[in-house]
């Protein structure tokens, strides 16, 4: 959570400061600040404003005090510690306002470490964690240069930090450091942009160094030295770290709403070209299978393991419950799936049979990335399904495959889940070929995965019919979702994506499981979704339907085309084109994910940006 980004270079920082926050905005949007060093005053005095609210707040205040230097630091904030008021809003400093710093993470130790400053006589203005930072460094930059007090201060912290860091005294430099909170450098021609995510920084450039925990960049116009954080506590600042420049392959336009309303509807309606990314020269359907570069590595060691368990949080906790009946029936594997925060406490038996799958769309959530860790330390063989190259699941995985979505801004993650569940399905194919899939079988589900995209293009083509749905039970204030089998799930995220975009209070259940406690709520307040389209379960879902049908309740069901007794139940039917039950989910979802966002559009609701979340959570 919280964005941040430093600039510095011959370019008026502000601006780029606060276009390079908008695009992060998604982590983070309770206040925003900005701090600018002046270099037409002499003593390099250093601006801050901030403002609680939207980053948009900080444009008018810019303008009016003028900040225009070419060296500054800002953030987005999501509060952890201290309620989103401007004093707790970042950009922080050290007693004499000297010394700026923006931080992403949390400092566990702040209580104490905070105690002992006061003791010291340093004056507090916040309640952040955060703000002990720039006290520290205060204290430790005495006969030494920034960078070593900043690494001085920050082997003193206990927790995850991304900082940016600027100060009075060296009017020229920027000093930026991580660990367990992303940072990336992009090298721009004689300026840098340290940001939290590449989406910042595209605008400039696509060349980016990603830095590692215990990293820290040392910045001026001219120049930039990666050193770790230990060998600059002790002066060592020239002893460089190589690091590798990366090409970024997303470019600015994907991160615009080229006229969409909202960033979710896109993204929405990109799902027929998403799935095609993701399949793109991955599928073999002569040998029906399929080729998944990133996994060429670890082959021997797939086809030994006998148990894969995945780790993942919210939607992509959700792509690994339906993981966990593909590979269960398709490849003969022993499946898991966890929620990555319950992950580590419940003592997981990891032995070598076993791999760890973490899906995740940012590449950065600090839960699954604490499975991962867990997993690593256990020794056994660690897989990714990530969006973000780059990202820090991505890089610390044995081995993995990429979605290729491009950027997902909606706070609702709504393209990711479909190559999530795209990949899977390759994987799918790929581990079961290996183990007792016959050829036949594997040339059948390549065949109907290359389908997909078109039956998704047709599920977007009723976008008004389902707006006309989603606007009439826009006023409930409860819902049921339900679904069996591959479609429980899917049920669950449904559910998901309304509530948090919405509002409305949604549960996602197993159908069958209505019977032993949710049908209680069935009165007029709430409506109930049943995923139902022709499958193995599907009888025993129309009884389900039936069942709330005779208590009075209200019904949409998601069917398949040519179902026309399924409208003698349902109060509304969507339809989706026939597939096979186990890709179902991937056109399942699409109806649901438009039902959400129109009956949240019609609430008034910010769509991108719904109250108290963010896309990227880097705290467990
Ligand atoms: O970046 P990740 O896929 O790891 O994120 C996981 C969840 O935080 C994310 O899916 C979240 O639940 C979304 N808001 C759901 O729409």
């Amino acid at each position: 959570m919280c964005g941040i980004i430093g600039y510095i270079g011959r370019q008026k920082a502000p601006q780029i400061l606060i276009e390079g926050l908008k695009r992060l905005e998604y982590r983070g949007y309770d206040s925003a600040g900005l701090a600018v060093v002046d270099n037409n005053n002499r003593e390099n005095k250093i601006n801050c404003v901030k403002v609680v609210g939207k980053v948009k707040g900080l444009e008018p205040l810019v303008s009016e005090q003028v900040l225009n230097g070419s060296l500054g630091i800002a953030h987005t904030r999501w509060a952890t510690h201290g309620a989103p008021t401007e004093i707790n809003a970042h950009p922080h400093c050290d007693c004499k306002k000297r010394i700026y710093v923006a931080h992403n993470g949390i400092i566990e130790n702040y209580a104490a470490l905070k105690s002992k400053l006061e003791q010291e006589g340093h004056k507090f203005q916040s309640e952040t964690d955060t703000e002990v930072l720039p006290h520290l460094i205060e204290k430790f930059f005495r006969d030494c240069s920034l960078e070593e007090a900043v690494a001085r201060a920050l082997t003193l912290v206990e927790g995850t930090y991304g900082i940016a860091v600027i100060c009075e005294h060296e009017p020229r430099k920027l000093v930026a450091a991580r660990c367990g909170s992303p940072l990336v450098l992009g090298l721009g021609n004689k300026e840098y942009i340290i940001a939290s995510d590449v989406s910042a920084i595209l605008r400039h450039t696509r060349q980016v160094i990603y830095l590692d925990d215990g990293e820290m960049a040392i910045l001026t116009s001219d120049d930039f030295n990666v050193v770790d954080v230990e060998s600059a506590m002790r002066g060592e600042t020239t002893k460089q770290i190589y690091k590798q420049i990366q090409e970024i392959e997303w470019d600015i336009k994907q991160a615009q709403k080229e006229g969409y309303p909202h960033f979710m509807l896109k993204e929405i309606n990109e799902q027929d070209e998403v799935v095609r990314n993701a399949l793109r020269g991955r599928l073999l359907m002569e040998e029906g299978t399929a080729k998944l570069g990133g996994l060429e590595n670890v082959e021997d060691k797939l086809r030994g393991i006998k148990r894969m368990v995945i780790a993942a949080c919210g939607t992509a906790y959700y792509a690994g419950l339906i993981a966990e009946y593909m590979f269960s029936e398709f490849a003969g594997l022993l499946t898991k799936t966890e929620i990555a925060s319950e992950f580590r406490y419940r003592h997981p038996i990891l032995d070598e049979q076993t791999a760890l799958l973490n899906i995740s769309q940012s590449g950065e959530t600090a839960d699954t990335l604490a499975a991962l860790r867990e997993a690593k330390r256990k020794g056994i063989l660690s897989l990714g399904i990530v969006n973000v190259v780059g990202s820090t699941i991505a890089r610390e995985t044995d081995a993995g495959v990429y979605n290729h979505a491009g950027p997902e801004i909606g706070v609702a993650s709504t393209k990711a889940f479909i190559s999530q569940l795209t990949v899977l399905s390759l994987l799918t194919l790929f581990l079961g070929r290996q183990r007792n899939m016959p050829a036949t079988e594997g040339k059948n589900l390549a065949e109907e995965l290359n389908l997909i995209p078109e039956k998704i293009a047709q599920i977007l083509k009723q976008q008004k019919y389902i707006k006309k749905i989603a606007q009439q039970y826009a006023g409930y204030e409860h819902a049921l979702y339900l679904g069996r089998k591959y479609n429980y799930p899917v049920a669950l995220e449904g559910a998901l994506k309304l509530k948090e975009i919405s509002y409305i209070h949604a549960e996602g259940y197993a159908a069958g499981e209505m019977k032993h406690g949710p049908i209680a709520l069935v009165d007029k307040n709430l409506f109930s979704v049943f995923i139902a389209p022709y499958d193995t379960v599907y009888e025993k879902i129309i009884s389900n339907m039936q069942e709330i049908k005779a208590r009075g309740g209200k019904i949409i069901a998601i069917a398949t085309e040519g179902n026309k007794d399924i409208k003698k139940i349902a109060d509304d039917v969507i339809y989706i084109p026939p597939a096979p039950e186990m890709l179902s989910p991937l056109l399942t979802t699409v109806p649901l994910q438009l039902f959400a966002y129109y009956a949240a559009a019609e609430r008034g609701c910010p769509i991108d940006q719904p109250r108290n979340l963010a896309k990227s959570v880097t705290v467990e």
